[in-house]
This record gives structure tokens, sequence and C-alpha cells, in this order.
């Protein structure tokens, strides 16, 4: 009986640079198989990266080439060989296979290397995320998210989570998706902003980051029913202030995605002189002047409207940097919202357009710090006044100018890689009209 006495490194894709020359062992699934006579060309996944292993007959054995032979697409393998520098290979090394278990033969993989259309990759969400191009943008999602935390943490913000089973609505009464409470009903959190205002009153500088949920019965490529936002809030900051802080913190998390998600936007094919653009100071412009652009741009467009999805693009476009649309009309916007005092028919806040036709992709303000003048607004938008007494309070007790802002992780995420669409920016979607997987 002989004893193996080889200690084989278990290592990942992602590391195995470390071990050119010796004789390694991966735990991944089967991509692509390619066979040519007496040598198979095996390209493997584990979730780190992806290698070509190159089994020939006659230095893996008849038994174990034959074996390999009907392996199906996402077949679960362990894998041993030596890895080998090349140059060519498109992480820089192979693996020249000597041994394979079968952890599971997988059989007729539904998404093949043909092309397929978006309803059936969505069906197939749950198998569709082993791809190369859906890894490259969850990573670059977790990136953003991940440097966004970072910023924050760095200057001051207080991480605080906000509920999302909620009494009231934050951002109007029409988007909100209801839910039993026992006997009587809650609203899932459309935004964490009126928690964060409490929260900011406490704290100075906090910020919440989690999911939000709108019932809005859009079809675009930039909506989705349940959303991740991070919303920053801090108590002694005008609008002004506020916009300073979104251009930082926008500008560092675009150029922390070039620095460490570069493979993955360069996959995306993403255009990264546009991203490089990406740094402070962005333009501001008045709502006014955004309506003259429309204008001139042919765009017929009645002063006191919102902006839809067309009218973002074509403002943005004007621009290689985000740009702030501030003063927007009272009437299109939140019950929150300060008015000016010079021109109280507009708002003390600004939406952040993102370059490239990317629209929207920040919220913010300076909120109303008033009391007399937010009991009124609550009632003009007929709320509930008892839901909302906490929040009223907090103009009655120290009440500060304060401002903060929401910036939706989805939309950011899309602009970032240069998608189309926001369902492949989030692992599982939801949108108007899916719910499943
Ligand atoms: O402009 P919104 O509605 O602002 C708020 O909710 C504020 N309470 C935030 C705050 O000041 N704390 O939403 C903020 C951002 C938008 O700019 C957009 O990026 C994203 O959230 N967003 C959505 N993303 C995907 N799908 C949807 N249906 C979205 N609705 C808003
Ligand atoms: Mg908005």
């Amino acid at each position: 009986m002989s004893i193996d006495t080889t200690i084989v490194s278990v290592t990942t894709i992602e590391q195995i640079g470390q071990y050119a020359g010796q004789k390694v062992r991966l735990r991944g699934w089967l991509d692509t198989m390619r066979s040519s006579g007496k040598i198979r060309f095996l390209k493997l996944r584990d979730g780190t990266g992806r290698i070509q292993g190159v089994l020939t007959k006659n230095d893996a054995g008849e038994e174990l080439f034959e074996r390999t032979g009907h392996l199906g697409q996402e077949s679960s393998l362990i894998v041993e060989g030596e890895v080998r520098e090349d140059a060519r290979a498109p992480g820089g090394y192979e693996l020249l296979v000597s041994g394979v278990e079968i952890v599971h033969n997988a059989e007729g993989y539904p998404i093949t290397p043909k092309d397929h259309g978006t309803d059936f990759l969505m069906d197939h969400r749950h198998l569709w995320i082993r791809s190369q191009r859906q890894h490259a943008i969850l990573r670059v999602r977790a990136q953003v998210m991940r440097s966004i935390s970072d910023w924050l943490d760095n200057h001051g913000f207080l991480r605080i989570d906000t509920p999302i089973l909620t009494p009231s609505a934050c951002e109007g009464t029409t988007t909100l998706f209801e839910t039993k409470y026992f006997e009587s009903s809650a609203f899932l959190s459309q935004s964490g902003q009126l928690y964060n205002e409490a929260t900011a009153m406490a704290f100075g500088k906090v910020y919440a980051f989690g999911p939000t949920f709108r019932a809005e019965k859009s079809k675009t490529r930039r909506h989705l029913m349940e959303f991740w936002m991070v919303e920053p809030e801090m108590a002694f900051v005008d609008m002004w202030e506020n916009m300073e802080i979104q251009e930082q913190m926008v500008s560092y998390v675009v150029q922390q995605c070039l620095q460490h998600r570069r493979r993955e936007l360069e996959l995306l094919e993403r255009d990264l002189s546009k991203l490089e653009k990406i740094v402070p100071p962005f333009p501001r412009i008045h709502y006014d002047e955004a309506v003259q652009i429309l204008r001139d741009k042919g765009v017929e467009f009645e002063w006191g409207g919102d902006f839809g999805g067309t009218d973002e693009t074509v403002v943005s476009e004007q621009f290689d940097r985000p740009v702030f649309v501030h003063h927007f009309p009272a009437a299109v916007k939140a019950f929150y919202m300060k008015p000016d005092p010079d021109r109280p028919e507009t708002v003390l806040g600004a939406d952040l357009l993102a370059p490239e036709g990317y629209g929207e992709v920040i919220g913010g303000g300076q909120r109303l710090d008033d009391l007399a003048l937010l009991e009124q607004r609550i009632a003009e938008h007929q709320l509930p006044t008892e839901a909302y007494a906490w929040y009223v309070d907090l103009r009655r007790y120290g009440s500060v100018p304060h401002s903060g802002f929401g910036l939706g992780v989805e939309r950011t995420v899309t602009w970032v890689c240069g998608i189309e669409h926001v369902r492949e920016t989030i692992a599982f979607p939801r949108t108007l009209y899916r719910l499943y997987p």
C-alpha cells in the first residue's frame, strides 16, 4: 500500500499566481470543455476567477481522460494539477490537470454560450449570476457599496439603520407597499430619511444604508421596486454644503472603482476615460437654467413640471460630469423640502444627474426646520398627523438647519458599469412584472 505524502495546497484561481510551478487543488465548476484528439481544455471557474485546465491523455492517463469525457457544463469538480505560467492565458496561468474528482455531474445546463433573450435569462437569474458579465457587475456593486461606507465612516458619519416596517410615507403615498401588521397595517420603507433626521439630531452626522421599496408602476430601465439606498443626514448643514459632500463622496466611489475594479470594467467594455473625468467640482445649475437647456434643445417643457427620464438625459448630456439641478418647484417635491425664503415656490433641494444619460442618481436637499410650516405642509399633503407627531417633535426640541441626500445604489452601479438597465445591478431584481426567482 502506498501512502501519498505530498501535501497539495487548496487554493483559489485569484491566488493561483503564488503557486507557479507547484501542484494545487482547485474547487469549482466547469464552464466549458473543448476536446481535440488526446487533449481536453477545461475552462474552470471557482467564483474568484477563471482558468483553463489542460488535460492530456498521455499525462493524465486513459481512465481519467475517459471519465471526464461526458462532463456537462456547470459540473462541480475538485481539480488537481500543476500551475504553469502562460503569458497568453487570460489570467496569466494554466493548470496542467493530473486529477479530477467529480462532485456532481450536471446535465443540460440551460444557459449555453449561445444568445438567450432577456426574459429567459431573468427566469434563470439564479444561474445567470454565474456568468462572467454578471460577476463583473456584481463585483462593481460590492465595490460601490464598500467605497460609500468607507468614505462616510472616514468622514465622521455614524451608520444607523432605520426601520423597514413603518407607519408612514416619506416619498408620497402613491408608491407604498402595504403589509399586514397584526391587527393594523404597515408600509415597507420608501426611505430612511425621516428617521435619519431624528438620529442626526442625536449624533450630528449619520447615514442609513439599506433596502427601500417603491410600488412604482414604472417599467423603465431605471426603476426597481426594491432598491438599495445610502442616506446621509447632517445637522447644521445647508443645501450648498450638502452638494459639496455629495460630489466628494461620488468622486471617491468612482475613483475607487477605477482603482480596484478596472478588470471588471474593462470586461464590460466601459469607456474608462469617461469615469476618469469624475472629479469635483460638479456643475450646479438652477432649475430655471435646466428648463432653458431643455427648450434650447427643442423639448417642449413648461416651468413647474418634474423631469422625466428623457428630460434628465437631455440636461445631463450637456456635461461630462454629474450635474446638480437645484431649486426644483416645491409642487413637484416632497413635503419635507425647505422652501427658498426668497422664492418660496422653489425648494432648497438638488438632484444629481449622472452623465451619459444615466439620469438621477441622488435626490437630496435642506429640510424644513420650521415647526409651523412643517405642520402646514403635512396638512396640505393630507398626511395623517398622528403618524408624523414624532417627526414634528424634532422641530420643537432644538431644531437646526439640516440636510441630507439619498443615493440609489443600482442606478449608480448602472452608470459606473456603463450598462443599459438597472436590473443587472442587483442579484435578484424586483421589477414591475417580476418577483421570481
Ligand atoms: O429622490 P428620492 O425619491 O429621494 C428620497 O427618497 C429621499 N428621501 C432621500 C434622502 O434625501 N434621504 O430617491 C433617492 C434616489 C434616487 O435619486 C435614485 O437614485 C434612487 O433613490 N431611486 C431608485 N432607484 C431604483 N429604482 C427606483 N424605483 C428608485 N427610486 C429612487
Ligand atoms: Mg428623486
